[in-house]
């Protein structure tokens, strides 16, 4: 990652107890230009350095999603946020860094479709962010330039084996996508799910009138990403390349991801809190109660619920992003006729750490050094990002979240700040929140209200991996 300081006023944060992934104790950090500088206990305070008193507070590493959506087209229109309201409501939920999609369709030229989304970020993010590059055709530009891409700092690909006709992308084109990541040290994400099944399946619900949103999940079941998952697990195994399984929702599609991590493919799997907290019964409420809860892979049976949690715990699930996605209820009207018109996606930037905190955490799930491993270090990881982000350690960025475990609240679209007009999560309970969240040593959140400067974030830009499979940081 390339990074520029500017000057700015040294940051004290005073007896917080510090959490990584792998440490816990009682200390204080020091700030300056926006690195973490020194850490220890009764640090001298440099003249002029604001001090933060984190008694009684848990300090985290600036948490990573490495799953959201912000600008999209899709489905006939567009996602709600822009990149100002959505790092603004992760920063409130103590997200310092995000992993946008950049998703230009089959129709679109991928490396303008690039240029168009870092335009779209460009000066507007108040967080620090990166994208994975989607490759949704492979003719005789991509290769050229994807290869530039990557020079350009993006060193992972996003693939699509669903959305037939849109972003997916057929067998000898995943073929080609892998080699070339391969030969790239380029890791490729993928949503796991068997095209031309959904399609089918969705043609044949419809015909018999089976239009509500209740219908979603059948029309993809189980088996369905169960076998889009083995099928990219193979293409791994064949080509050598790292992948990356994004919203892993049920067992199946986890044991064949598992059974290949087994055979030594190179494989990492992440969930999203949808997964994890909600079911279907959820999408097959009346209208758009229903509505809001579409997305894909759809809301499973719950029995998958404690299999997904069990395998975040063990770490066989290494990652939970949100898949942010936010469509508003005059959106989600556009398949009040046919389910397969519903604009796919639940909105979570702004809720995925408490969320995660709250169930996991304090509810005995996982424990601390996971959650922060899940949430934060094991993205930073995988896709480049760590030392500088990830951890708290001298010389990382200084994107902290002081964290108040006593925090009592409730989720709402009434005190959210995505810009949409439900919230896939209301109503829950949360029991823990960010007081104050740093990005690179400026607070930019204080007691839930963004105090900062708007366009702070930057863009990170990557280097290749290493051939272990993890990337490494240039620092
Ligand atoms: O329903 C979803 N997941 N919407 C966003 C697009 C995607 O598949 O990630
Ligand atoms: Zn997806
Ligand atoms: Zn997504």
């Amino acid at each position: 990652m390339a990074s520029t300081s500017t000057e700015q006023r040294p940051l004290l944060i005073r007896n917080g107890e510090i959490i990584t992934a792998d440490s816990r104790f009682h200390g204080d950090i020091l700030v300056e230009n926006e690195t973490i500088t020194r850490i220890g206990n009764h640090l001298e305070t440099p003249p002029g350095t604001e001090v933060i008193d984190a008694s009684g507070k848990l300090v985290f590493p600036g948490f990573i999603d490495p799953h959201v959506h912000v600008y999209l087209p899709f489905m006939a229109t567009f996602a709600k946020d822009t990149h100002e309201t959505a790092s603004i409501a992760a920063l409130i939920g103590g997200t310092t860094t995000f992993i946008e999609m950049c998703c230009p369709s089959r129709n679109d030229d991928t490396l303008e479709g690039y240029e168009l989304w870092k335009r779209k970020a460009q000066g507007n993010s108040a967080c620090d962010y990166t994208f994975h590059m989607a490759v949704s055709k492979f003719d005789e530009k991509t290769e050229g330039q994807l290869r530039e891409i990557v020079r350009d700092g993006i060193t992972s690909f996003k693939i699509f084996l669903s959305y037939k006709n849109f972003f997916g992308v057929d067998d000898a084109e995943m073929f080609q996508t892998l080699q070339l990541a391969r030969e790239l040290g380029v890791i490729v994400t993928a949503h796991c799910e068997n095209a031309e099944l959904v399609d089918r399946l969705q043609k044949d619900l419809l015909a018999r009138g089976k239009t509500g949103p209740e219908w979603h999940e059948p029309s993809r079941p189980e088996a369905v990403e169960a076998e889009g998952t083995g099928r990219f697990a193979t293409f791994l195994e064949t080509t050598g390349a790292t992948g990356y399984v994004v919203h892993l929702s049920c067992e199946p599609a986890l044991q064949a991801a598992l059974a290949a991590k087994a055979r030594g493919v190179k494989i990492f799997v992440e969930c999203v809190v949808p997964h994890l907290l909600l079911d279907k019964t959820y999408a097959e409420r009346k209208g758009i109660e229903g509505m809001k809860h579409v997305m894909s892979p759809p809301l499973r049976d719950k029995r998958n619920q404690a299999v997904l949690w069990n395998a975040l715990a063990a770490g066989a699930v290494d990652t939970v992003g949100t898949d942010h996605c936010p469509f508003d209820t005059e959106q989600k009207m556009l398949g009040a006729e046919a389910f397969t018109r519903i604009p796919n996606g639940i909105p979570g930037i702004e809720e995925r750490v408490n969320l995660l905190y709250t169930y996991g955490v304090k509810a005995g799930r996982i424990d601390i050094h996971r959650f922060v491993d899940a949430a934060s270090t094991r993205a930073a990881k995988l896709f480049g990002l760590f030392p500088k982000k990830g951890t708290i350690a001298v010389g990382s960025d200084a994107d902290l979240v002081i964290y108040d475990p006593n925090y009592k609240g409730v989720l709402s679209a009434k005190t959210h700040h995505v810009n949409n007009d439900y919230c896939g999560f209301e109503g829950m309970a949360i029991a823990g929140r960010p007081s104050l969240v740093t990005v690179r040593g400026k607070v930019q959140v204080r007691d839930g209200e963004f105090v900062g400067e708007r366009g702070r974030g930057r863009m990170l830009r990557r280097v290749p991996m290493a051939t272990n499979g993890i990337q490494e940081q240039n620092g």
